[in-house]
């Protein structure tokens, strides 16, 4: 190869870039490309910051006293269906998932001795009054971090009063309404 070729070849190298870099200049000239003021590809990653309602914790559950005097205890029997595939009612009852039921206004937290209670619910301590368990039968996981009782709750608040109105029945001595 004597240096004319060499030439030639260095000529057609540095002449195909020249005409790329004029082609790509024309092309620039004639499609206007545009830069999008704002992307397509909006995609919002949300941020784990709390919502207002988590930061403030479960919803407050507003007392259920006053509605205990005008609650339908027999309207409350028909919601035990919500219960009984887990707990018996009667008295002497066994226990299934969840321990016997009778009468548990008003008893102790825990109260069947050798029933294997969550630790929550085991060390959460004083009775199941009215407020207690309205409480818990509207939310059990956030009355007794923990509960083992898997149940979502009763979020109709005259639900909660009627149905502890006929749990309050289930007694041989019913204690006094609030
Ligand atoms: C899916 C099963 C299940 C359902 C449904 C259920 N429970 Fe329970 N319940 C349990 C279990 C299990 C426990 C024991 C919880 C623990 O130890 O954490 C319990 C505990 C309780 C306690 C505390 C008892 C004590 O001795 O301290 C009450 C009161 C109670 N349940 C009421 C109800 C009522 C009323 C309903 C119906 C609205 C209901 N439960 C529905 C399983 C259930």
């Amino acid at each position: 190869m004597n240096s004319y070729e060499l030439n030639k070849i260095f000529g057609a190298v540095v002449g195909s870039v020249l005409a790329i870099t004029v082609i790509g200049y024309i092309s620039n000239l004639l499609v206007h490309p545009r830069q999008l003021e704002k992307s397509v590809l909006d995609i919002k990653i949300e941020t784990a910051a709390p919502t207002a309602a988590a930061a403030a914790g479960p919803a407050e559950v507003p007392p259920i006293a006053p509605l205990m005097a005008s609650a339908d205890a027999a309207a409350g029997a028909a919601l035990l269906r919500n219960c009984t595939s887990c707990h018996t009612f009667d008295k002497g009852g066994r226990n299934g998932v969840g321990p016997n039921l009778w009468d548990i206004v008003g008893n102790k937290k825990a109260h069947i001795d050798g029933f294997a209670y969550s630790p929550g619910v085991a060390a959460k301590g004083g009775q199941w009054g009215y407020e207690e368990l309205n409480q818990f039968l509207a939310n059990p996981r956030a009355y007794i971090a923990g509960t083992r009782m898997a149940y979502a709750g009763m979020r109709r608040a005259e639900d909660r009063a009627n149905l502890i109105a006929h749990l309050r029945t289930l007694s041989d001595s019913p204690k006094a309404l609030p």
